[in-house]
């Protein structure tokens, strides 16, 4: 019984993305809503994920980049579940990302072949991996699955 009730505990621990096993939160986090930020996190997650295959075959279009960046221009301004733990990087690491699909949607206008495209892909994964490093190690494993073998 009580072996279930700390597996229980663990897996909650998990499932709370940013947040490692040894640092678990004493609210419930199945209670509480997702920041704006998580919120952003979760589109651009969805979206880069979307486009994985596409980025794998070399058939990304400038309509699949074009929506994106709207989408996650808020990595910028929106509010995080713990504005203490925002390092003075985080505006940096933004301005990085952003401008990372800035230069994948440079490279679709110039008409990337595969390898151009898989390698504009990579570094705009590379971005959420760098500002993740700092900021939010939990899903860095799931940032690390989008990259696109070459
Ligand atoms: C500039 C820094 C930065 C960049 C770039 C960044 N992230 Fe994040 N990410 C964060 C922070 C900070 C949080 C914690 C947000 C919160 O809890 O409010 C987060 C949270 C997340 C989460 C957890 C969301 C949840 O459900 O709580 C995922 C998944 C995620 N990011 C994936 C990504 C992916 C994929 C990319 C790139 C496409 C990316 N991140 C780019 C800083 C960043």
């Amino acid at each position: 019984m009580s072996k279930i009730a700390v597996a229980a505990g663990l897996l909650a621990a998990v499932l709370v993305a940013c947040q490692q096993q040894e640092s678990a939160p004493k609210r419930n986090p199945r209670v509480a809503e997702p920041s704006e930020l998580a919120a952003t996190m979760r589109t651009m997650t969805a979206d880069m994920e979307e486009l994985q295959a596409k980025a794998q075959a070399g058939t990304l279009t400038l309509a699949d980049v074009e929506s994106l960046r709207a989408a996650h221009e808020p990595i910028k301004t929106a509010t995080p579940t713990k504005p203490e733990e925002i390092k003075e990087s985080y505006p940096g690491f933004a301005e990085a990302y952003l401008a990372n699909l800035d230069a994948l949607y440079d490279a679709l206008k110039n008409q990337a072949d595969r390898e151009a495209q898989i390698e504009a892909f990579n570094a705009v994964i590379a971005t959420c991996e760098s500002c993740h490093q700092q900021h939010c190690p939990g899903p860095l494993e799931r940032i690390r699955g989008i990259k696109v073998a070459e």
